[in-house]
């Protein structure tokens, strides 16, 4: 059967794109972002997994108002990037793995999960930059196979936080079931704290963040107690992406002894948002 071998939670702002295209790296505003990565990228190395499930949120390039699934998956052979406009690089395309993406979607399914199943998908930068953080010498060929899992953060209704947190721990126990000798990393990518637009923009909350980050760490569950809107109240409109790090921890186990924290890392702001990183492995 699969193994699980971590799980890595990252914010995903499109300014990063930009950075790493001029390589910024080192400039004073994005280094405290940047140094966060080599860590992770070096544990990466050591762990080598063959495929990443990647829990994001889509923001209008493969999905738009017009049909919002609340969970979808991906099942296609490859995922293409695209222009989204934000003046960012498109990245070369991102291998699928049908046969996880199917099994994954059965054992959802029969968990009363009713995904969207997506033959074919653009990924946008909530998939591609943390990818391009984890691997940045990926070039024009990525080192894993990937499957993407998509929540819906952009259209009301919502998915609840325990909604995600079972959902997270479905799509663990999916991977554990598959019959394969692969090594998947679970990659949740959002939040943290940040409100693009509206009365409130730019606002950010380090205090809930930070309780956030240890509760993954703590107590899995914590951020369940909370309502959609509660957590839009406390985080900002976008900051709701956190609903990825939820589901991206429950893979792992749902109490704290199912999982390592191994690196975190968090700075505000980065454009807009409060960037988080954390690594866990598995404690199977
Ligand atoms: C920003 C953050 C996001 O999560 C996103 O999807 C788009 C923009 C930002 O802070 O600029
Ligand atoms: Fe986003």
């Amino acid at each position: 059967m699969a193994k699980i071998v971590g799980s890595i939670l990252t914010s995903h702002v499109p300014a990063i794109g930009r950075a790493i295209a001029g390589g910024l790296q080192g400039d004073p505003y994005w280094k405290p972002l940047f140094d966060g990565y080599p860590p992770v990228q070096k544990w990466l190395q050591e762990v080598k997994p063959d495929v990443v499930v990647i829990l994001y949120n889509d923001h209008g390039l493969n999905f738009f108002l017009d049909k919002m699934p609340t969970f979808a998956v991906g099942a296609a052979p490859s995922y293409q990037n695209a222009d989204e406009g934000w003046g960012i690089p498109t990245l070369p395309a991102f291998p699928g793995d049908q046969d996880l993406s199917w099994h994954l979607i059965e054992e959802l399914v029969e968990k009363e999960f009713d995904v969207t199943t997506c033959q074919e998908m653009l990924v946008d930068h909530a998939y591609t930059l943390p990818m391009k953080l984890l691997w940045p010498n990926a070039g024009d060929s990525w080192p894993v196979r990937t499957v993407p899992v998509c929540i819906n953060t952009v259209q009301h209704p919502l998915p609840s936080a325990k909604r995600c947190f079972k959902l997270g721990q479905a799509v663990g126990e999916a991977i554990r079931s598959w019959d394969s000798d692969a090594r998947v990393l679970v990659l949740g990518t959002g939040g943290l704290s940040h409100q693009l637009d509206g009365e409130r923009a730019g606002f950010i909350n380090k205090e809930f963040d930070l309780a956030f980050m240890d509760s993954l760490v703590k107590d899995p569950a914590w951020a369940t107690q909370y309502s959609v809107d509660e957590l839009i109240e406390k985080t900002g409109t976008q900051g709701i992406e956190l609903l990825m790090w939820v589901a991206a921890r429950a893979a792992l186990g749902t109490d704290a002894s199912s999982a390592r924290l191994l690196h975190s890392n968090y700075h505000i702001p980065i454009s807009n948002t409060a960037a988080g990183l954390m690594l866990f492995d598995s404690q199977d």
